[in-house]
C-alpha cells in the first residue's frame, strides 16, 4: 500500500482537489487497493471545514467527487505516508521545517513538489484562493496534468 498525502496552506482548495483527482485517476485505472490517498494543510485556518465551494463546484463540474474535511499536517505524518507532495515553495518550506523535529533515524516520507514532474518552467500550484473563476480552472488542469505525470511515475517505481 502506497500512502500519499498532498498538501497545501489552507486544505480548501488545491490539495483536496489533488486528493479528489488522483482517487479518481486510481479507480478508472484499476489500481485503488494500491493507495492510500490523502490530505491537509500546513495552517490550522480551516480545520473541519468542507473544501471550498469553489473548488467544489470547480471539482463536480468535472466529475470529480471531494470527500474531505480540513485537516492540519502533523508530525506523524511524516512517518505514515511513503509521499507527500507540496503545491508551492511555501509550503515545501513548512514542511521540510517541520521535518527537522523528527529524531535523525526515522524512517520518513519523500517530499516532493508536485509539480517536480512537469515538464514545465513553472514550479508551484497557484494559490487560487484570493482570485477568481479562471484560476480555479487552471488549478484543476494543472493537478490534472501533475497528477498523471505521478502515477506514472509511481507506478514505475513500484512496478504496479
Ligand atoms: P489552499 O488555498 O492552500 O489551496 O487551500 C488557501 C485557502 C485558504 C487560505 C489561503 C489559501 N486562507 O488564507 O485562508
Amino acid at each position: 500500500m502506497i500512502k500519499i498525502l498532498f498538501v497545501c496552506l489552507g486544505n480548501i482548495c488545491r490539495s483536496p482537489l489533488a486528493e479528489g483527482q488522483f482517487k479518481r485517476l486510481i479507480k478508472d485505472k484499476d489500481l485503488g487497493d494500491n493507495f492510500m490517498v490523502n490530505s491537509a494543510g500546513t495552517s490550522d485556518y480551516h480545520i473541519g471545514e468542507k473544501a471550498d465551494a469553489r473548488t467544489l463546484k470547480n471539482a463536480a463540474d468535472e466529475g470529480v467527487i471531494i470527500d474531505h474535511v480540513g485537516q492540519q499536517l502533523k508530525l506523524e505524518d511524516f512517518l505514515h505516508y511513503d509521499y507527500i507532495l507540496a503545491m508551492d515553495y511555501k509550503n515545501l518550506e513548512h514542511i521540510m521545517s517541520m521535518k527537522q523535529d523528527l529524531k535523525n533515524n526515522e524512517e520518513c516520507a519523500t517530499i516532493m513538489l508536485m509539480r517536480s514532474l512537469d515538464e514545465t518552467d513553472d514550479e508551484e500550484v497557484p494559490d487560487p484562493y484570493f482570485g477568481g473563476e479562471e484560476g480555479f480552472r487552471h488549478v484543476f488542469s494543472i493537478l490534472e496534468n501533475a497528477n498523471h505525470k505521478l502515477l506514472g511515475y509511481l507506478t514505475e517505481r513500484h512496478e504496479l
